[in-house]
């Protein structure tokens, strides 16, 4: 069976962007794949984080994984910091990544644009998500199209050091989904939705009540010309809109620009309101009762036993390929 390995930041509650381009999948996954799911808590602390709401968010992301469908029989769920692996070997991939490469990566230049002191973890942060990828001989990372530049590093690390040193790595792919893998801003639908954006108008949070979804949707940007279709150049708000509706409900694109032709943007607005409200509400009924049950700290504690067993392994033949340690 093939290797899946895919992370999320305890950075904020989720955004529908974070369910529909990396969770959806992740459950779709699951059946088909020997599955890691991790809550890359040190990637959050790339930038600041008030320690009491980081694990309140650690808590809360592991209990939306489950209630999204993640089943712990199936899939290994766990917590990055809870198995130190990840930095160690995250270490020795920064040993051979270059300044430069770290340098051009996109999200780095967003997250450090216009700020006085940038921490070092948020230019060496692709490393440890090498590292974490690598660790579990991944063969599949599903992940949202923000992702791609760093797979990419992460594929290219990978065969650096297996050129450089031993043969010890998988070279893993990525998994983007057709729809839905860059939901954008509902404010500003140029951009990305982000569960860090600073206008909480410009995303709709996963906990979100039906209410304030239908608010938020309803205030979305769109454009003047009242007719709903796609044509992300010139509609980016409408457009935006239309891929969330169609990965909600699974109904294509063009059957949804046939269903609103004629119509205004109330109505389509209101469809897509209903069509996240249809997918959220169940989760967030499961996710009120899970986050009362002790059942979590079990499924993460076992988690983090079973993802220690297969990374450690790797540790050891990377650090034995690079000359670390004694031989024993
Ligand atoms: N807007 C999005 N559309 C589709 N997929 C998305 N993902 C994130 N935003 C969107 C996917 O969600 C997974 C987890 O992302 P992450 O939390 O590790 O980091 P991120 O990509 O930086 O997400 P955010 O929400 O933008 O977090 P902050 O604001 O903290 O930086 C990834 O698979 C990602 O592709």
């Amino acid at each position: 069976m093939e290797t899946i390995f895919s992370g999320i930041q305890p950075s904020g509650t989720l955004t529908l962007g974070n369910y529909l381009g990396a969770i959806k999948q992740f459950v779709e996954l699951q059946d088909d794949y020997d599955c890691y799911f991790c809550i890359v808590d040190e990637h959050a602390i790339t930038v600041p984080q008030d320690r009491l709401k980081l694990r309140q968010n650690i808590k809360s992301l592991a209990a939306l994984y489950l209630a999204s469908g993640i089943n712990p029989e199936k899939a290994t769920l766990f917590i990055q910091s809870e198995v130190p692996a990840h930095t160690q070997l995250g270490w020795m991939l920064q040993s051979i990544g270059y300044v430069g490469e770290l340098e051009r990566m996109t999200q780095y230049k967003d997250k450090s644009k216009g700020k006085e002191a940038v921490s070092t973890a948020l230019l060496t942060y692709p490393a440890l998500m090498a590292a974490d990828i690598l660790l579990y001989q991944t063969n599949v990372v599903p992940v949202g199209d923000d992702q791609k530049q760093h797979l990419e590093l992460t594929r290219d690390l990978a065969e650096r050091f297996n050129n450089r040193f031993n043969d010890i790595f998988t070279i893993p792919e990525i998994r983007i989904p057709k729809v839905g893998a860059r939901i954008m801003s509902l404010q500003d639908p140029t951009k990305k939705m982000s569960k860090s954006d600073e206008n909480e108008k410009g995303f709709i949070s996963m906990l979100d009540d039906p209410k304030k979804i239908e608010k938020k949707i309803k205030s979305a940007v769109t454009d003047s010309d009242g007719i709903v279709k796609y044509d992300k150049e010139n509609k980016p708000g409408v457009s935006n809109l239309l891929t969330i509706y169609s990965s909600c409900t699974g109904e294509s694109i063009e059957a949804l620009e046939a269903k609103y032709e004629g119509k205004g943007y109330g109505d389509f607005k209101q469809g897509v309101a209903n069509a996240v409200i249809g997918v959220l509400q169940p989760i967030q009924e499961k996710y009120a009762e899970l986050l009362e049950s002790d059942q979590l700290n079990d499924i993460l504690d076992t988690g983090a036993e079973k993802a220690a067993l297969t990374a450690n392994k790797t540790l050891a033949k990377a650090k034995k390929a690079m000359g670390l340690g004694r031989v024993k």
